[in-house]
């Protein structure tokens, strides 16, 4: 049977790379990606930013959580071609030149709010966004602006209070 159809060709495929420029904790990054990869896996497999952790890959639990442009974002669930153009910011960036931890991570350990530790990068990464989005009032609603935030360890009590003695000192 003769047609016109124009469709591919089973097997065939488009071009999936796409060229992409952004910048990762003020460094410019320019790279070839697939545009099926995600954020999480571009930081992690190909700039070697390992801090962002793969929890679930199902933008479910929060480890994965880094920043673009300032807000938080899952970058499971984020396509790294959507990070064109915009800064990205990882833990891997929060230290000071001379190593000294910032001090919403000084606040974790003075509170002891890790034990495993695989869920503190996005817990951090998560709370430093809660608190400039204003959304560390009181306990209660810095634990429901950080529920997406899962600690497997039940670390919750020492989180809240590192994340409550931060805001406090970013306020006035
Ligand atoms: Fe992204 Fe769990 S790894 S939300
Ligand atoms: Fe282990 Fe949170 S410290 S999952």
């Amino acid at each position: 049977m003769t047609g016109t159809a124009t469709e591919p060709e089973h097997g065939s495929s488009p071009d999936d790379t796409a060229e992409v420029a952004f910048t990762v904790n003020g460094e410019a990054v320019r790279l070839v990606l697939d545009t099926r990869e995600s954020l999480l896996d571009v930081l992690r497999e190909r700039l070697g930013l390992t801090g962002a952790k793969k929890g679930c890959d199902h933008g479910q639990c929060g480890a994965c959580t880094v920043h673009a442009d300032g807000r938080r974002v899952l970058a499971c669930l984020t396509l790294a071609v959507q990070a064109r153009g915009r800064a990205v910011a990882t833990v891997e960036g929060l230290a000071a030149p001379d190593g000294a931890p910032h001090p919403l991570q000084q606040a974790f350990i003075d509170h002891d709010a890790l034990q495993c530790g695989y869920c503190t990068p996005g817990q951090i990464m998560s709370a430093l966004a809660c608190v400039a989005e204003g959304h560390a009032g009181d306990d209660e609603e810095i634990r429901e602006y950080l529920s997406g935030n899962l600690c497997r360890c039940g670390a919750y009590p020492g989180i809240v209070a590192a994340v409550r003695d931060y805001a406090r000192t970013t306020e006035g």
